[in-house]
């Protein structure tokens, strides 16, 4: 197969539509990774919620999505407190009724050598990257219970998978989700639901455009794919795990890195 025939493959996938009148709440979606995720599943045909801790770059995406014709929500919610999450969740189920898919995307860097890591951060790091997927994900396994359907897609890191010079709050943090991810996949399989991580490489987002050029290049050079990724590539895993046709694959973490590590 050509890549212009398998563009083609996935092209006619969406337009079927296959997640029609399926909810999918994607934590931290107001940019980058979370919205490029929220696009993907909505052009599959779910109804979105975007939720941000950032209320404005919440509601403008959100206003944005539901201008290009999408059927999505806007609800700030910073996943670190149980009050917020809360909220959502009832927010979502009293105007949809349901919750089919749930992308914990939240996250951020707080990076540092190991001699020189402050408690604060490594803290940050682990409520924001670890703590608070447990948070959302416990309600919305009720929810997910109850209807004996569920896929929940946990965005990790190949720092998670390898380790990584500098992030050693960030490694920790994504390697308990992986953990977390699996815990789950085998409690829930019973009641239809799987739980799924994409550890993605090294994407362009504001994330790592942060970073020094020269540590970017260093990087850049290890790639083979000889590029860095983009939301897209990670939102096409993420859309074909929330796929009702993926109900096999359960507990497992995709890298998605342009052959970073093989
Ligand atoms: N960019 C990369 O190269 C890369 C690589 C591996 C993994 N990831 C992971 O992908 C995810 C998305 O990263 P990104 O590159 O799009 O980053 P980003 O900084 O562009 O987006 C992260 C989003 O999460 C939101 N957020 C932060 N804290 C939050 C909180 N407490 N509650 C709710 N929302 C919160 C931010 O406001 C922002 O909109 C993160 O989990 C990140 O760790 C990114």
């Amino acid at each position: 197969m050509t890549t212009e025939q398998m563009t083609k493959t996935q092209e006619s996938l969406i337009a079927s539509k296959p997640l029609k009148d399926q909810v999918a709440i994607v934590t931290g979606s107001g940019r980058g990774i979370g919205r490029a995720i929220a696009e993907a599943l909505m052009a599959a045909g779910a109804k979105i919620v975007i939720s941000d801790i950032n209320e404005e770059t919440c509601n403008q995406t959100a206003t944005e999505l539901r201008e290009s014709g999408g059927d999505v929500m806007g609800v700030q919610c910073n996943v670190t407190v149980s009050d917020d999450v809360q909220k959502m969740v009832d927010a979502v189920t009293n105007n949809w009724g349901r919750i089919d898919i749930l992308v914990n995307n939240a996250g951020i860097t707080r990076d540092q050598l190991v001699m020189r890591m402050t408690e604060q951060d490594w803290q940050a790091v682990i409520d924001t990257n670890l703590t608070s997927a447990f948070k959302v994900t416990q309600p919305i396994l009720k929810v997910m219970s109850k209807q004996r359907y569920g896929r929940i897609v946990n965005i990790a890191s190949t720092t998670g998978v390898h380790g990584n010079f500098g992030q050693i709050n960030y490694a920790a943090a994504k390697a308990g989700l992986i953990g977390l991810t699996k815990t789950v996949a085998i409690e829930y399989a019973s009641r239809t639901i799987t739980s799924n991580a994409v550890a993605p490489g090294f994407i362009d987002t504001a994330m790592t455009q942060a970073m020094k050029e020269e540590a970017r290049n260093k990087i850049l050079e290890k790639i083979p794919m000889q590029r860095m990724g983009t939301p897209a590539d990670i939102a096409n895993a993420v859309l074909f795990l929330s796929l009702p046709s993926s109900g096999y694959i359960t507990g497992q973490v995709l890298e998605v890195n342009g052959g970073l590590y093989t």
